[in-house]
């Protein structure tokens, strides 16, 4: 086990890398699985998830080649449907997108129950209404997920009973080689359904749509090898804008697309930091100025994203005023604040608000990463307060951030890493 230690009070001043999009990197590795040749995949970020999603793949005998650190071959001709590994799969939430992948691939699937995040109840109801109507009978326990279309598969209409990404993932992965057309409506609209449906069409699918409600897919009977790029991680990406923000530092932040991020840039300067666009890069700078407060309400995309709300919450913590935070996606997705108050931060939640009174400063604790992005804030809560904060339990941090330590320390940050114990 490993825990972060911060020196923090100093100003990220320089230049970050955004690595290639964790949630978008995950259905596309899976989404190999319907490709009988060898798909090159390019951007990858080095992140704990990756090499699970990997080991996964290879557990079924899947051939994985390292051309690079952030590119590999991967070669599931071989693959053994209903064959992964229910440990592993426990370990991350992506892996049920090998449901959809092996519907679409074999009409069948045999998935154990994934893992992910805990934000209360995550259920897969809009997955598996999807499965359904492709002509699927799914069945499942605690355990595992069963769906076998017994008449095999048929392009269908599915209107999804509220916004889902995952959902509207799994389902372009089972209907891409499903005979006849299925339209998915009130679909997600996140840029990484675009990058899926853009990995899929390069290996010879027929997918129109993808960035609107309604997604329209003509099956194809087979998909090709290719080589694909993932697009810059938005989620990390505002992740750091917002460092730089809480340290009053001066950031540029590249291989990003502004517009993935237009959400974030505009909450921010609301809040009196200066954003400053590129073709393919976002420069924070405070300036000297003061935080102000604002309100949040997380929505799907192109709304402010759900994966931003504890790093948000953060700089609200640091703002002169009352903010209010309204996380509308999760229903329990504020367990961090208890870790955030070790630090003297002023949060009353009530349901899915949170009301954050503005403090001078926070003070340095030992504090715990309770999930993904909470651990991320936490980092962001450390670096903005002078002294050492501790942060426990930081494998969470690691699932989804690329060389965060290294990234940080090369903008002026006194972060390390040491084992525990
Ligand atoms: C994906 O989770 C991401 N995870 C999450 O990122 C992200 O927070 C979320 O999308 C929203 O953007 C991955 O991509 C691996 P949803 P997912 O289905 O697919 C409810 C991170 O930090 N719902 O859009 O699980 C659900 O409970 C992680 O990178 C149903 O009720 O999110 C939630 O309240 C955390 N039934 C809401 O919809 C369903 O069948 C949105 O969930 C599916 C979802």
């Amino acid at each position: 086990m490993e825990k972060i230690l911060i020196d923090g009070g100093k100003p990220l001043v320089g230049e970050i890398e955004t690595s290639g999009m964790k949630n978008a990197a995950l259905p596309i590795i899976f989404g190999c699985v319907l490709v009988k040749g060898r798909c090159v995949i390019e951007n990858l970020p080095e992140i704990d998830d990756v090499e699970v999603s990997f080991q996964i793949l290879e557990d079924m005998g899947a051939t994985i080649e390292r051309i690079d650190r952030t590119t590999y071959a991967i070669d599931c001709t071989k693959v053994r449907g209903g064959s992964s590994s229910v440990q592993l799969v426990r370990k991350l939430r992506a892996s049920y997108y090998l449901l959809g992948a092996e519907i679409g691939r074999y009409g069948k699937a045999y998935v154990g129950s994934p893992g992910g995040c805990d934000f209360g109840c995550r259920p897969i109801d809009q997955h598996i209404k999807g499965f359904e109507a492709l002509g699927c009978t799914v069945r499942m326990d605690g355990n595992y997920v069963e769906a076998v279309a017994h008449k095999g598969l048929q392009g269908t209409n599915i209107f999804f009973d509220l916004v889902s990404v995952g959902a509207t993932l799994n389902v372009m992965l089972a209907a891409v080689c499903a005979p006849g057309v299925t339209v998915i409506e009130n679909a997600a609209r996140e840029p990484h359904i675009v990058d899926l449906a853009n990995f899929l069409n390069t290996c010879g699918g027929h997918i129109s749509g993808a960035g609107t409600d309604t997604i329209k897919i003509k099956g194809v009977t087979e998909l090709h090898g290719c080589t694909y790029a993932i697009i810059p991680d938005m989620i990390e990406a505002g992740t750091y804008m917002i460092a730089a923000a809480a340290t009053g530092g001066h950031l540029k932040v590249t291989n990003v697309i502004p517009k993935h991020l237009e959400s974030i840039t505009s909450k921010l300067c609301e809040m009196g930091v200066t954003v400053t666009e590129g073709d393919d890069f976002v420069e924070v700078a405070m300036e000297g100025k003061k935080l102000t407060r604002t309100n949040v309400k997380t929505l799907p995309y192109p709304g402010f994203p759900t994966d931003m709300q504890p790093q948000m919450a953060v700089l609200m913590c640091l703002a002169e005023g009352i903010s209010n935070m309204h996380e509308s996606v999760f229903d329990n997705r504020f367990r961090y604040t208890e870790e955030l108050a070790r630090m003297g931060a002023l949060i009353k939640v009530s349901g899915k608000m949170a009301r954050i009174e503005g403090v001078k400063s926070l003070r340095p604790a030992r504090v715990r990463a309770v999930d993904l992005r909470a651990g991320a804030a936490m980092v962001i809560a450390g670096l903005a307060t002078e002294g050492t904060t501790e942060i426990d339990n930081i494998q969470l941090i690691e699932r989804g951030y690329d060389d965060l330590v290294g990234k940080l320390t090369k903008c002026g940050a006194d972060i390390r890493k040491e084992q525990v114990g």
